[in-house]
């Protein structure tokens, strides 16, 4: 029996769909690596955990950078342990639909094919993140009428202006989760001389973040590093507080979503100022982020549902179309044929 599946490979998560069981992997793009017996001991949830915790003979390695492998070996072997998880090995060269970021170069796109051509895969089409996002999100992309979608994920803000199932413009801001994390890191730093971990910032950008005052109200602890003493410190902040350093990547990324408005076609633009603009991307989720995006550029937003999700729904939903040559409007791109 055959089970075709679709990958999104992310900054922060990877995610497997399977024909038969839907989403099968959710867990971060992160390998635990023993540098004594040179393999991969964990992957996913239980590696994330680890990072920050570990030294010496193990190291936790996030192979995948603002949405491309930057770490072959470590990406090949992290899939690989994913994919062993959720297919059975009987199983003989299935389908695959990979997303990738929408502005992605030959090379990035050529270590990703062989990648899932040394699991077998026979035939790989390519869809482009806002796109599959946009599937997920339920937008029917074959339509005619412009949507514009930004994804928002740990690595980039990935946007498009869609119609009939293609690209009209594409655009890519590498800063977005992480970079917000790294700004919580800096302002901690600066204003209370504490060096706190990627975790920590991240929790404290989930649990109290927000791009808009007074959404966020009380206050919130952080732990770390006293940067005068070396001594174990903590601080209680006021929420309100991470709003600026987080303005700070959410601007970076309107500014973006701009520049694509003033050149997408008067037709298309039409479409996007009746329906809005659609956030998809585990960012989606942070507070206030619609409203800060909607008032800057004068639009309305609407975060998609599980925002997280869309892309790999989408990227599953987009196998059907590796099966048939008959639809006209196909969303994929560069499909190939294994040459083994
Ligand atoms: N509730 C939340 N509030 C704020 N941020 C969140 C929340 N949930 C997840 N995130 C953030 O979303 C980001 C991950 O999003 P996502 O899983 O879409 O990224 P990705 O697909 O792995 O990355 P990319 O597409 O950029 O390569 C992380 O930065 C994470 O901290
Ligand atoms: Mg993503």
């Amino acid at each position: 029996m055959q089970s075709d599946f679709a990958i999104d490979m992310g900054t922060s998560n990877t995610r497997i769909f399977t024909v038969g069981k839907g989403i099968a992997v959710n867990e971060p793009s992160a390998a635990v690596f023993d540098n004594t017996e040179e393999e991969i001991k964990e992957v996913g949830t239980k590696a994330y955990e680890m990072l920050g915790r570990v030294s010496g003979r193990y190291s936790v390695i996030c192979p995948i950078k603002e949405g491309v492998i930057a770490d072959y070996g470590i990406a090949c072997g992290m899939v690989g342990k994913f994919l062993k998880k959720v297919m059975r090995s009987s199983i003989v060269m299935p389908k695959a639909v990979v997303c990738v970021p929408s502005e992605t170069t030959a090379v990035e796109k050529s270590a990703l094919l062989n990648l899932l051509e040394t699991f077998g895969a026979n035939r790989i089409g390519m869809i482009k993140q806002p796109v599959a996002a946009a599937m997920g999100a339920g937008i029917d992309i074959t339509s005619p009428h412009g949507a514009f979608v930004v994804n928002i994920g740990g690595g980039m803000a990935d946007m498009a202006v869609i119609s009939l199932g293609g690209t009209a413009l594409t655009g890519t801001v590498r800063s977005a989760g992480n970079a917000m994390d790294e700004e919580i890191v800096r302002y901690i730093r600066h204003t209370y001389n504490m060096h706190i971990g990627k975790h920590t910032a991240e929790n404290a950008k989930i649990n109290a973040g927000s791009v808009i005052p007074g959404t966020v109200s009380g206050t919130y602890t952080i732990k770390g590093k006293c940067m005068i003493t070396g001594m174990p410190i903590k601080v209680d902040i006021d929420a309100e507080e991470l709003v600026e350093p987080l303005q700070k990547t959410a601007n970076k990324i309107i500014a973006k979503i701009r520049d694509m408005l003033e050149n997408t076609p008067p037709e298309l633009v039409g479409d996007i100022h009746t329906d809005g603009i659609i956030l998809t991307g585990g960012m989606a989720r942070l507070r206030g982020i619609d409203k800060f995006i909607g008032e800057a550029v004068e639009l309305k937003v609407r975060i998609a549902d599980e925002p997280e999700l869309c892309a790999i729904k989408g990227s599953g939903a987009a196998i059907e179309y590796l099966n048939s040559r008959k639809n006209k409007i196909n969303p994929l791109n560069d499909t190939r044929l294994n040459r083994n």
